[in-house]
């Protein structure tokens, strides 16, 4: 019996494929690489000595994953497979429902085809919209602020009148907060392409003198030094959150939803300290502007997680700054060098 993890050539889905495959699962990827390198692929091959089979298809494309359900004993689906720059988004809607929601619908047809019906999905703290109820629990009201954050909302909504209709479906969402760090090897890690929106890449690109400078968006939140707090995890707690909720599935049918945050917050500055102090690196900032829709403060409620699936978070802020920098200083270009 095999795994099939779509977006598993991406940054969450192969740290995923790493805990899947040391913990004795067959492993199948599924990707267009769209947003990623087929290197990655060998890179987790390399970490764990064992292999994937790799597939080059697009969950748009249903004869293609026919054709994977055919050759391979799938047990279960972990689906990464997405879009996920919220400003891209905003520009182009409908790339992001088509692809995002659209490729969501062919690919649980294809596994309705097939009678696999167990779905782990990779959700966000952005359906949470711009709420400052924190810690955020499961059952506070969602919405969204961007075509991204609503195709995120469409599919959790997708999923769960799936499972309504169909009581053998066994669906797992889980609402990520702000993934970060990579493996401690150091051999696979985020690749964004261009300049990358999101805080740790950027600190580690002006760490690395190929950014100048650090923009902190807004130092007068009402928050305890003026800058937007966030969840930060590590890549690989979150990366074992997968395995959990997988076990989850074997003994639950429904749907069920789990944060996977640390539940503590960190401010922008309190990440540039830390990934100054952990790496014995200066990085060099500035305060700008806000930037328009950030929210104030999001930080996760875990314990439900913790209750249910039996994980928590166990890294630290110190080796999330620690295994950002070194896989950006091993690999200053991504997987281009
Ligand atoms: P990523 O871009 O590194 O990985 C996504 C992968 O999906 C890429 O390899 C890409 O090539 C592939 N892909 C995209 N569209 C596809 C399609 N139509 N067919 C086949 N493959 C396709 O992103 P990531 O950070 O690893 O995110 C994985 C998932 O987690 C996404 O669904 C994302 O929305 C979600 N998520 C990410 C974050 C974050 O901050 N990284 C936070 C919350 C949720
Ligand atoms: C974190 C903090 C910024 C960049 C995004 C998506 C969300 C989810 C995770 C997918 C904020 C500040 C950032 C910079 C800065 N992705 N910042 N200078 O916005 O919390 O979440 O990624 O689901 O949907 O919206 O993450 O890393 O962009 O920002 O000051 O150059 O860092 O203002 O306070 P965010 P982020």
């Amino acid at each position: 019996m095999s795994i099939l993890v779509t977006g598993g050539a991406g940054y969450i889905g192969s740290h995923t494929c790493v805990l899947l495959l040391e913990a004795g699962y067959d492993v199948v990827v599924l990707d267009n690489l769209s947003n990623s390198s087929p290197k990655s692929i060998g890179r987790v091959e390399k970490i764990t000595g064992k292999k994937i089979k790799f597939y080059e298809c697009d969950i748009l494309d249903k004869n293609g994953m026919r054709k994977i359900f055919k050759e391979n004993d799938i047990d279960a689906v972990i689906h990464f497979a997405g879009l996920k720059a919220v400003g891209e988004s905003v520009a182009q809607p409908l790339k992001y429902y088509e692809n995002n929601i659209s490729g969501t619908v062919c690919l649980l047809e294809v596994m309705n085809e097939f009678n696999v019906k167990k779905m782990v999905f990779s959700s966000s703290a952005t359906v949470y919209g711009m709420t400052d109820k924190v810690p955020l629990t499961e059952d506070l009201p969602t919405s969204a602020n961007s075509p991204y954050g609503q195709t995120k909302l469409m599919i959790e909504q997708i999923l769960t009148d799936l499972a309504v209709s169909d009581k053998e479906w066994s669906i797992s969402l889980l609402r990520y907060f702000n993934p970060v760090g990579a493996h401690e090897s150091g051999s696979i890690g985020e690749n964004p392409k261009g300049i990358p929106n999101n805080l740790m890449p950027y600190i580690t690109q002006v760490a690395s003198g190929k950014l100048e400078q650090l923009s902190i968006f807004g130092n007068d939140y009402p928050t305890k030094d003026g800058t937007g707090v966030r969840d930060y995890i590590h890549v690989v707690d979150l990366a074992d959150g997968h395995l959990k909720a997988l076990d989850k599935l074997n003994t639950t049918k429904g749907v069920m939803i789990h944060n996977l945050g640390t539940g503590v917050g960190y401010s922008v500055l309190d990440l540039v300290n830390a990934f100054q102090e952990a790496n014995n690196l200066k990085i060099n900032y500035k305060f700008a502007p806000r930037r328009p829709g950030d929210v104030v403060t999001c930080y996760a409620d875990p314990s439900k997680a913790k209750k249910e699936l039996g994980w928590e978070a166990k890294k630290s802020v110190v080796d999330m700054c620690r295994d950002s920098w070194n896989w950006q200083k091993n690999n200053p270009n991504g997987y281009d060098d």
